[in-house]
C-alpha cells in the first residue's frame, strides 16, 4: 500500500512501514524505515507520528552550511534525505556525480509532483522486478533541478507480501546543453545509527560469498566490482543490521541490486551519527553523456526490512527472489538431478564415454544429463575453439542431435553448456572478425583463460551470438543449458560507443538483450548461469537463469561457507550444488559421501564424478540419496530456509520448512571434529508448538576402509588395513549408522532434542554418531 498524506508519503509491506517527506524546500527528508507502524489510530496521529520519528534538527552546528537564510537550522548535512544533492551543503556522498548543462557540477533536485501506480513501472532495458495483478503497487516522484531543466524520477515499487521495496532513479535531460553523468546510483537512504553492522559476501575463484560483518566506523565502507560482472569478490548484496541481531532477532535491513555489471554499495558514518546507504552501478571508468531529452535508468535496488534478524530478512528476500525476479516455466519448477560431465572427463571425452556415464546415471535416478565444455570446434583444452560453436564430430560421430537423441531414449533430459561471451584468438571466429573482440586499438590484449571477451556493446556481435547458440539449441531436444563466462574484462573499447565510459554498462545491456532474445522465446529451457563459478551470482542473472552455479568449489565443507553465506541473500532453488570426488580436486580433503549429498542437497543437486569409479555399495548409497532427494525436493529447493545458530564453533545447522508447516529437513554438520564431543542438540525451529512431530535421521552408510587399522574396533575378524581382502570387502559390504528417531511436539524441538554420543574409539554400535572430521546427517521432522 503507498499513501499521501498531506506532505508524507506512506508505504507499507505486510510488516515494514517506509516513510519520507516534502521538506518546507522540496527536498525528500527520509523518516522512518522499521516495523509495520500503520495499526492503530494512523490517520488522526500521523503528524504526532511524524514529529516522534523525525530526526531532529534545531541547533546550528558549527563549521555548517545553511541552505537558506530564512532558516538557519535548515543544513542538508545533518537531515536525513532520501536523496541527496552536491554543491548546496551537503557533504555525504551523493548518489549523482553530474556535470550540468550550466558546467558545473552543482545540482539540487526539488520536488514536483508524485503519483501511484497499480503494478511495476517498466524498465526500459534492464531487466527487473515483475508482479502479477494485485502484487505490487509503485509510487513516481518527479523531481527538478529547476535552473538546469535537469529532472529525476525516484521510482518505488511495493510488493507487500513479501516485504520488499525497490528503488530507482531515471535522469532526464530536459536542457538543449548536453549533461554528463560521472556517477548515477539507483538509491540513498539515511538512517540513524542503532550500532549497525555491514555485513558482506566476499571471496574469490573457489571461496565465494564468504559472510563477513564489520561495525560502521566514521567514513564509507565499501564494496563494490570493477571487473566487468558483479564479480566473486563482492556479492552485490549486502546487509545493515544492529550489532546485536542474532539469526532470529534484532533489526536488520537487506539490499541487493538487479544488476550484473560493475556495482557499488557504500554505507557512510557521518560525524553526527547518521548512516547514508548506497547502492548501483559503479563509477569506475563510468561517464555517460545526456542530449537534449534522452533518459538514463539506473538498475533496480531491492530493500528489505525485518525485526525477526538475519533470518527475517534472507527469507524475505528468498521469496521475493521467487515470486518477482525469477520467471518463465521453471519458476516454481521442480529442478531435475543432473549429472555433468566436466569433472569426469574435463575434455577428455567420446560419444561413447558419454553415453556410458549417462547409462550409470539413470541407473541411479539421475534425470538429466549435462554435455560441458569441449564438444565443439577445436576446444580439446582451454586453448582454442571459443567462439566456434560446430560440433567436434570426432568426438560426437552422430552429432549434437545424435547425442541429445540417444540420450533421450535412455530417459534422461539433456543439457548443454556455451560460453558464448568468449573467443579464443585459435579461433575461426576469431580468425574471420578480430575486430568482435574487446581490445584497444594499437595494444595487445590480456588475456584470461587464454581468451578474449567478445564486444557485446556491438548489436553485430549480440546478433550472431544470438544466432549460433539460436541454431544449437533448435536443432536438438535441449532442456537445460549452462552459460559460463570465464575471466574478468580488461582492455575494454568498443568501437560501437563514442564515449568509453558507456562500455561496461552497455556490454551488460547487450547481454541481456541476447539472454532476452535466446531464453524468453525458449521458455522451456532451464537455464543456469555460470561465471568461474559464483563469479556473477546476481539478481540480474536471476532474471534469465532460475539458478547459477554457485562455485566450481565442491568441496562440501567449502560449500558450507559458500552456499551459507549466498543463502543469506539467495533462495536454495537458484543454487546449483553438485557431488563430486573425494578426495577434492581443488583442496585434497577427504569427506564422506554422505556429508557430499548432505551439502549439495541444500541446492539444486547434481553430481560430477564419473560413476564408474564408484563402487557397488556407493552406487547404491547415490541412489539413496537420490531417492531421498526426491521425496523431499519440493521442500529443499522451495521451502522455507533457516540458519540455525549451534553456538559451537565446529558445528552448524541449516533447516528447510515446508511452506504449510508439516515437514522439515535438518542439516547437522561438524566441520573439526573435538575430542570426547560431549553432546549435540538439534533444535528443529518454526513448527507449531501444539503439535506433536516424528524425527528421524537419514540412513547412511559407513565403509570399512574409512577406518584403517582401526577396523579391529569395528569387526570381530582380523583384516590387514588396506589389504585386498579389505580393499575387495569394501566394495561390496559397508556398515549402516543407526537411524536416530524420536517425537517430540513443536516447543520441545525447538529447544532441541538431544541426539547420540558421536564416535570415541569405543567401537562400532549402531546408536553412535560416526562422525569425525566432516561429519553430518539430515533429519527428517513430520507432523504427526
Ligand atoms: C568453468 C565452470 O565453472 C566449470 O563448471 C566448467 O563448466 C568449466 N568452466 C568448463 O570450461
Amino acid at each position: 500500500m503507498i499513501k499521501k498524506m498531506d506532505q508524507n508519503f506512506w508505504l507499507n509491506t505486510k510488516d515494514t512501514t517506509y516513510i519520507f517527506c516534502i521538506t518546507s524546500f522540496g527536498h525528500l527528508e527520509h523518516i522512518y524505515y522499521g516495523p509495520d507502524l500503520t495499526r492503530g489510530n494512523l490517520e488522526q496521529n500521523i503528524e504526532e507520528t511524524i514529529k516522534a520519528l523525525q530526526h531532529k534538527n534545531s541547533v546550528v552546528l558549527g563549521a555548517s552550511v545553511n541552505y537558506s537564510k530564512e532558516n538557519p537550522t535548515y543544513c542538508l548535512d545533518h537531515m536525513c534525505l532520501e536523496w541527496s544533492g552536491t554543491g548546496r551543503g551537503d557533504y555525504r556522498n551523493s548518489p549523482l556525480e553530474l556535470k550540468m548543462p550550466d558546467g558545473s557540477f552543482v545540482h539540487d533536485f526539488i520536488y514536483q509532483s508524485a503519483q501511484i501506480v497499480e503494478g511495476t513501472v517498466p524498465m526500459l532495458e534492464l531487466p527487473g522486478a515483475y508482479a502479477q495483478e494485485g502484487e505490487c503497487t509503485s509510487l513516481i516522484v518527479e523531481m527538478e533541478d529547476v535552473s538546469n531543466q535537469v529532472y529525476l524520477k525516484l521510482i518505488y515499487s511495493v510488493f507487500e507480501e513479501t516485504n520488499v521495496i525497490t528503488r530507482r532513479a531515471i535522469l532526464t535531460n530536459g536542457n538543449k546543453q548536453q549533461l554528463v553523468i560521472r556517477r548515477a546510483l539507483s538509491m540513498s537512504l539515511d538512517l540513524p545509527n542503532r550500532d549497525f553492522l555491514m555485513h558482506t559476501f566476499d571471496g574469490s575463484w573457489i571461496r565465494e560469498a564468504h559472510h563477513h560483518q564489520t561495525p560502521i566506523t566514521p567514513g564509507t565502507q565499501s564494496i563494490s566490482s570493477t571487473t566487468g560482472g558483479s564479480s566473486n569478490r563482492h556479492n552485490p548484496g549486502i546487509l545493515v543490521a544492529e550489532k546485536n541481531t542474532t539469526e532470529n532477532s534484532g533489526w536488520a535491513y537487506g539490499f541487493n541490486l538487479i544488476y550484473s555489471g560493475n556495482h557499488y554499495a557504500g554505507v557512510e558514518l557521518t560525524t553526527d551519527d547518521l548512516v547514508r546507504v548506497q547502492m548501483g552501478i559503479n563509477s569506475h571508468c563510468f561517464e555517460w553523456e545526456l542530449k537534449n531529452e534522452e533518459s538514463f535508468e539506473t538498475p533496480e535496488v531491492v530493500l528489505t526490512f525485518s525485526d525477526k534478524g538475519l533470518n527475517g530478512v534472507s527469507q524475505q528476500f528468498h521469496s521475493f527472489i521467487q515470486e518477482h525476479i525469477v520467471r518463465g516455466d521453471w519458476k516454481k519448477k521442480i529442478r531435475p538431478v543432473k549429472v555433468n560431465n566436466w569433472e569426469a572427463f574435463f575434455f577428455d571425452f567420446n560419444q561413447s564415454k558419454l553415453l556410458k556415464l549417462a547409462k550409470r546415471a539413470k541407473d541411479v535416478g539421475v534425470e538429466l544429463f549435462v554435455l560441458d565444455d569441449g564438444w565443439f570446434g577445436a576446444r580439446n583444452n582451454d586453448h582454442a575453439g571459443l567462439g566456434d560453436y560446430q560440433v567436434n564430430r570426432k568426438k560426437l560421430p552422430s552429432g549434437m542431435k545424435g547425442l541429445a537423441d540417444k540420450i533421450n531414449q535412455m530417459g534422461l533430459l539433456f543439457g548443454l553448456w556455451f560460453e558464448p561471451e568468449m573467443v579464443n584468438e585459435d579461433s575461426d571466429l576469431y580468425r574471420a572478425h578480430p575486430e568482435y573482440a574487446v581490445k584497444v586499438p594499437g595494444k595487445e590484449p590480456t588475456l584470461g583463460r587464454n581468451q578474449m571477451v567478445l564486444d557485446l556493446c556491438q548489436k553485430e556481435v549480440q546478433d550472431y551470438i544470438i544466432q549460433q547458440v539460436s541454431s544449437v539449441l533448435d536443432e536438438s531436444n535441449i532442456t537445460y543449458v549452462k552459460w559460463d563466462m570465464n575471466r574478468h574484462m580488461s582492455e575494454i573499447f568498443s568501437k560501437a560507443v563514442e564515449n568509453q565510459g558507456e562500455f561496461y554498462h552497455r556490454y551488460i545491456l547487450g547481454l541481456y538483450r541476447v539472454l532476452r532474445e535466446i531464453f524468453y522465446q525458449r521458455p522451456h529451457i532451464l537455464l543456469e548461469s555460470c561465471s568461474s563459478g559464483g563469479n556473477r551470482f546476481d539478481l540480474g542473472m536471476l532474471c534469465f537463469s532460475p539458478q547459477i552455479w554457485a562455485s566450481d568449489n565442491t568441496d562440501p565443507i567449502e560449500r558450507l561457507k559458500i552456499q551459507g553465506g549466498l543463502s543469506y541473500l539467495y533462495p536454495l532453488s537458484t543454487m546449483g550444488a553438485h557431488v563430486s570426488n573425494s578426495p577434492h580436486q581443488q583442496t585434497l580433503r577427504e569427506t564422506t559421501l554422505a556429508t557430499r549429498f548432505n551439502v549439495a542437497a541444500f541446492g539444486c543437486l547434481g553430481y560430477e564424478l564419473d560413476l564408474k569409479n564408484l563402487t557397488k555399495v556407493e552406487l547404491k548409497e547415490v541412489k539413496g540419496q537420490i531417492d531421498f532427494y526426491k521425496t523431499y525436493r519440493q521442500t529443499l529447493q522451495f521451502g522455507k530456509f533457516s540458519r540455525i545458530e549451534q553456538g559451537k564453533d565446529n558445528k552448524l545447522q541449516w533447516q528447510v520448512t515446508e511452506r504449510a508447516g508439516e515437514q522439515a529437513i535438518t542439516g547437522f554438520f561438524q566441520t573439526i571434529s573435538n575430542a570426547a564431543e560431549s553432546f549435540d542438540y538439534l533444535k528443529v525451529e518454526g513448527l507449531d508448538v501444539n503439535s506433536q512431530y516424528h524425527i528421524f535421521s537419514k540412513p547412511q552408510s559407513i565403509y570399512i576402509k574409512r577406518f584403517g587399522g582401526l577396523i579391529k574396533h569395528l569387526l570381530p575378524i582380523e583384516l590387514k588395513p588396506d589389504g585386498f581382502i579389505l580393499r575387495t570387502a569394501n566394495k561390496v559390504y559397508c556398515l549402516q549408522e543407526g537411524i536416530e528417531q524420536y517425537e517430540a511436539s513443536g516447543k520441545l524441538l525447538e529447544g532441541g532434542v538431544l541426539l547420540n554420543n558421536q564416535y570415541m574409539g569405543t567401537g562400532y554400535d549402531e546408536k553412535l554418531r560416526l562422525f569425525g572430521d566432516f561429519g553430518s546427517n539430515l533429519y527428517v521432522t513430520k507432523k504427526i
